[in-house]
């Protein structure tokens, strides 16, 4: 199957796996190992932290054991419909508290610098990350036996790319075929002075 390209019209010339990768909703059904999962996180370990507290945690199953369906039964239906063709599903979750027993402030913030390496490192080996807000999060810090110092932030699908479309819920089928990807102008969220507000 032809894989979607992503025109990505960048001001500056980027990295290719930052240009390349997105968040797809179809998947391969090639099966994502454990030891590709390990790898992935190697790349989550290595991120920066405030004092390096590292507060980002991971549960994570693989399509066909029972952590991945437990994962499935916490996101939210419209999430649950597109995130069946997923290899692996990870919920992440963050420290709420720091060293010094205070709250955590840069807690999430660390947790983005984790998965941002995740997702780098694996569109780098051809896999693509797909991340959820869309989570029930007392079900899943419930679920997981998180204790009380501990929030869930997120869900994460992956799977290889060039997934077939016509797995998708026929509304999700045009944004997926969507070949151009926008982001803001630099100049609208970065200043070089005071901040200047367009919205
Ligand atoms: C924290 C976070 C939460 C997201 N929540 C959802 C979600 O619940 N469902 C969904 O389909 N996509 C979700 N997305 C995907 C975004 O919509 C997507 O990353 C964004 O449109 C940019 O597209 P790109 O990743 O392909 O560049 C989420 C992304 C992030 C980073």
């Amino acid at each position: 199957m032809e894989k979607i390209k992503k025109t990505t019209p960048t001001q500056y010339d980027i990295m290719e796996d930052i240009k390349t990768r997105w968040s797809p909703r179809a998947f391969d059904d090639e099966p994502i190992s454990e030891s590709e999962v390990k790898l992935l996180l190697e790349a989550g370990r290595w991120a920066s932290s405030s004092y390096n507290q590292q507060p980002w945690r991971v549960i994570y199953g693989l399509k066909g054991d029972a952590v991945y369906d437990r994962i499935m039964e916490c996101l939210i239906p419209f999430n649950q419909d597109w995130a069946k063709n997923a290899q692996v599903l990870m919920v992440t979750a963050y420290k709420k508290t720091n060293k010094d027993g205070e709250e955590y402030f840069h807690a999430l913030h660390d947790l983005g610098l984790f998965m941002g390496n995740v997702v780098i490192q694996a569109n780098h080996t051809g896999i693509a990350a797909h991340q959820m807000g869309g989570i029930d999060q007392e079900k899943a810090h419930r679920e997981f036996q998180f204790t009380d110092d501990y929030g869930i932030a997120t869900a994460v699908a992956f799977g290889r790319y060039g997934g077939d479309v016509e797995k998708l819920p026929e509304s999700l089928r045009e944004q997926e075929l969507e070949t151009k990807r926008s982001r803001m102008d630099i100049e609208d969220f970065a200043f070089n002075g005071n901040f200047k507000s367009k919205s």
